[in-house]
């Protein structure tokens, strides 16, 4: 009766916990990581998805907070704070019911999806939103938490990095070392950070790391809300994909450092590509995930048109996030579904079964 125990129990050794830290813990990570039939044969490569919103709130912002909440207990933390396009928040939420503390967090007003929204409130935080975008967000909840007693838990928490880098490592232990390529959607930059530390540890025969090298890191930010492409902040973010609605990452050069030294690149999608990946991968490849993380296929499909991506490469795209999350980009301009009596004659004529 073996199950899955959380990143912190799983990679132990590599994440900065002693024997006697009381660990607070969802059974967060081992999340699947998926053959993508129709990317790979639409790039000529091995295309996998690790899909996080298989996490127990719903994306990978759990991996991170499994850390954070952990040291912010053992530190004797009564309260949290964070802003956030609304994955962070629901995440610190849960943790924060687990660690009996409580949660604070800032977003703005309008614009994260209701789906997060339902989990902050239902998971008993107090939620400010602020009139104001997600970078102010940050801003007034770093303030906060200089000034009161309430640990920040964002990813300029680097607890937050720490828990996010164990990604790397299962990707790495699902495929027997790192992929040549490995694909993200870029918002406040954390993750992309996080994966490139957890590869490169993976990799340091020092630390008696399994991988034999590194992948090259692509990310891929909305053009909307693309600083580290413009290499300047954006003050009036603007797209779709929420939860990377972001105008001036925290992880700015730490997100720079990821890519030169990976020989990657940052680049932009619009929000036509997003969608337009967002409903081949439900589609057809059976995979459900919000907007935001549809920016990392439609990224590697952009990069495949424009002749960039060799064939034969092992390929890793992270969803990063669960499409029931945000579920209306799922039911707009869909048909309606169809009503029938109950007659399984009239059904079956209404399916071209009869
Ligand atoms: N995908 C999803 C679903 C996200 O929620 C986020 C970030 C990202 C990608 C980008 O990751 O910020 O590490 O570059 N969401 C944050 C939040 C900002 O508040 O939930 P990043």
């Amino acid at each position: 009766t073996h199950q899955w125990r959380g990143v912190i129990e799983e990679y132990r050794d590599r994440l900065p916990v002693d024997a006697e830290t009381e660990v607070v813990t969802l059974r967060e990570g081992g999340t699947p990581l998926v053959p993508a039939r129709v990317l790979s044969a639409a790039t000529g490569c091995d295309v996998h998805l690790k899909v996080e919103g298989a996490n127990p709130t719903g994306s990978f912002k759990d991996r991170g907070m499994t850390m954070a909440i952990t040291h912010a207990k053992a530190r004797g933390a009564q309260a949290v704070i964070c802003a956030s396009t609304g994955n962070t928040s629901a995440s610190a939420a849960a943790y924060a019911v687990r660690a009996g503390m409580v949660c604070a967090v800032l977003v703005p007003q309008g614009k994260i999806a209701l789906g997060k929204m339902g989990q902050a409130l239902v998971h008993g935080s107090k939620i400010l939103q602020v009139d104001g975008n997600f970078d102010d967000c940050l801003n007034l909840a770093r303030g906060l938490s200089e000034k009161y007693p309430v640990a920040l838990v964002n990813s300029v928490n680097p607890s937050r990095i720490e828990g996010q880098k164990t990604a790397a490592f299962e990707v790495v232990d699902a495929l027997g070392d790192a992929p040549d390529i490995h694909v993200l959607p870029v918002g406040n930059a954390g993750n992309i950070t996080a994966y490139w530390k957890g590869y490169r540890e993976y990799a340091d025969p020092a630390t008696g790391g399994p991988a034999t090298r590194t992948p090259r890191m692509w990310g891929f930010q909305a053009s909307g809300a693309a600083p580290l492409v413009h290499g300047a902040p954006v003050t009036e973010p603007s797209t779709i994909a929420t939860a990377i609605r972001i105008g001036n990452p925290a992880s700015w050069t730490l997100a720079e450092q990821a890519r030169d030294e990976s020989g990657g690149f940052i680049e932009s999608v619009t929000d036509r590509q997003i969608l337009r990946a967002y409903r081949l991968l439900a589609a057809e490849e059976g995979v459900f995930v919000e907007p935001a993380s549809a920016a990392s296929v439609a990224g590697l499909l952009q990069a495949a048109e424009q002749n960039r991506v060799d064939p034969g490469q092992r390929i890793v795209c992270t969803v990063t996030g669960n499409g029931l999350k945000d579920p209306d980009w799922a039911v707009a301009g869909a048909p309606q579904p169809i009503v029938v009596p109950v007659d399984a004659d009239a059904a079956a004529e209404r399916l071209g079964l009869a």
